[in-house]
């Protein structure tokens, strides 16, 4: 599955006001933990909601190597017919993950404690990525592996035949991290422990709950989140009905800030504490957002959001609150282009281990299109309010966020923007272009039409 198709140059322009109800795609963490749970339980999990991109799907290719049976039904919803853990088969092939760092990082957990032998490979950009992060503790674990320098893919492993429970301190604030040990912990004996001193998105500890497993988080005296799991549980299929995507809420949610007149809702997105950092900032910097309807779903808050066009300043974002978005700073370099002042982000090191190197890939973006900014090795600060923006083309490095922050920039810009590869966009949301429209934007494969 990797992203093979070619080069896609999309431009967007000014147009009207964006009005509407919208919808945005399902959560994409939760997509993958579901299929990934549900292929490790006995019987059959069903998934309303799943979000269906490149990203995803190349999961539940990998859970079908392994065994599991996935089927789209015709209500749209998923079904997972789980193998059980422990049961895994043997991947035939190789197992693409395409540009899937989820995806790829929480199956080698996952693999990496079933006695079967598994070769990784993704595309150009997940082939740069680093993998030692999870590899290292999956080897203290008695996994063997063989990758490319540097631990890059591909990567072939072979799971231990009885792997080790670990006590492990995640060095970086990473959920794929902590999610890789637990689940290779899943299939050891004993209690897997993952300390993690910076708390990051919490969902394969709630899920794996949900799906019966024995684990429990409590707070070291440090004030560390400290997680332990009891290996070699029986995991019970469940129902997961996946809420939209707080990361995929927040190109539409700051078109809406910068696009004069635009007022819209976006209905059932998840609020998760770790991830919704975004949304936080936005307010802060002045933004009009609303939550709406707040309720419970399947354990989780959800919210419909009411956004409107506002009058931003630029603010400082505290670096703590890094790991709750970090996805999203591209998209908030975008808004704080429109801001009054200086919008200061610091502790952005792992953007640089991204889908690309973000921080450059968006600092670059910004200059080409006139806004002022400096990057530093893990800062940016982006100064609004600059006169005759856009124009530019931006490079995107099969990232899909930085083709679609870009692309925001563009409707709100006095210049259309042009981004080199809006194919890309598949891996996450594959609706955005049609989604934009829908809303009145101006988003177009043909750069004359779009201006
Ligand atoms: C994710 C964790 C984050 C995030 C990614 C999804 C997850 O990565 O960037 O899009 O589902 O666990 P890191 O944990 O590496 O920061």
């Amino acid at each position: 599955m990797s992203h093979s198709s070619a080069p896609v140059p999309l431009t967007s322009a000014a147009g009207s006001p964006l009005k509407g109800t919208i919808r945005v795609p399902g959560d994409k963490s939760i997509s993958h933990r579901s299929l990934m749970f549900g292929a490790l339980a006995v019987g059959r999990t069903t998934v309303q909601g799943l979000l269906e991109s490149e990203d995803v799907l190349a999961t539940a290719d990998a859970m079908r190597a392994v065994g599991a049976k996935i089927e789209k039904q015709d209500d749209g919803s998923y079904t997972v017919d789980g193998i059980g853990l422990g049961s895994l088969l043997e991947p035939e092939g190789v197992v693409d993950f395409g540009n899937a760092g989820t995806g790829v990082r929480l199956t080698m957990g996952i693999f990496g404690s079933h006695n079967i032998a598994a070769t990784f490979v993704g595309d150009a950009s997940l082939s740069k990525r680093p993998m030692g992060r999870v590899l290292d503790p999956l080897r203290e674990m008695g996994t063997n592996v063989i990758a490319r320098d540097g631990d890059r893919l591909p990567a072939s492993i072979r799971g231990a035949e009885q792997a080790l429970p670990i006590t492990y301190r995640v060095p970086m604030p990473s959920a794929q991290v902590k999610s890789a040990v637990l689940l290779a912990g899943l299939n050891a004996p004993g209690v897997t422990t993952v300390i993690e001193p910076i708390a990051t998105r919490d969902h394969t500890e709630k899920m794996l709950k949900g799906f019966g497993a024995d684990i429990s988080v409590s707070l070291n005296e440090a004030g560390e989140r400290v997680i332990k799991l009891t290996g070699q549980p029986e995991l019970k299929p469940q129902d997961i009905d996946v809420p939209a995507d707080p990361s995929s809420a927040a190109f539409p949610i700051v078109a809406a800030l910068i696009v004069p007149g635009s007022d819209f809702t976006i209905e059932n997105v998840l609020l998760h504490e770790q991830s919704t950092g975004i949304i936080t900032t936005l307010i802060e910097m002045g933004g009009d957002i609303e939550l709406l309807n707040k309720r419970s779903a399947g354990g989780e808050e959800v919210a419909d959001i009411r956004v409107k066009h506002s009058t931003l300043k630029g603010i400082t974002v505290p670096a703590k609150r890094a790991p709750s978005m970090i996805d999203e700073y591209p998209v908030l370099a975008i808004a704080a282009a429109f801001a009054e002042g200086d919008t200061f982000m610091p502790g952005l090191e792992e953007l640089r281990v991204k889908e690309s190197d973000r921080l450059a890939a968006v600092a670059r973006g910004l200059e080409v299109n006139g806004i002022p900014c400096i990057e530093t090795e893990d800062t940016l600060t982006v100064t609004g309010g600059a006169a005759d923006i856009g124009g530019g083309t931006v490079v995107t490095h099969l990232d899909h966020r930085i083709a679609m922050s870009f692309l925001i920039l563009g409707i709100a810009a006095h210049k259309p923007v042009t981004v080199d590869d809006g194919a890309v966009i598949a891996t996450s949301f594959p609706t955005f272009t049609s989604l934009f429209e829908k809303l009145g934007a101006k988003i177009s494969a043909n750069s004359s039409e779009a201006a």
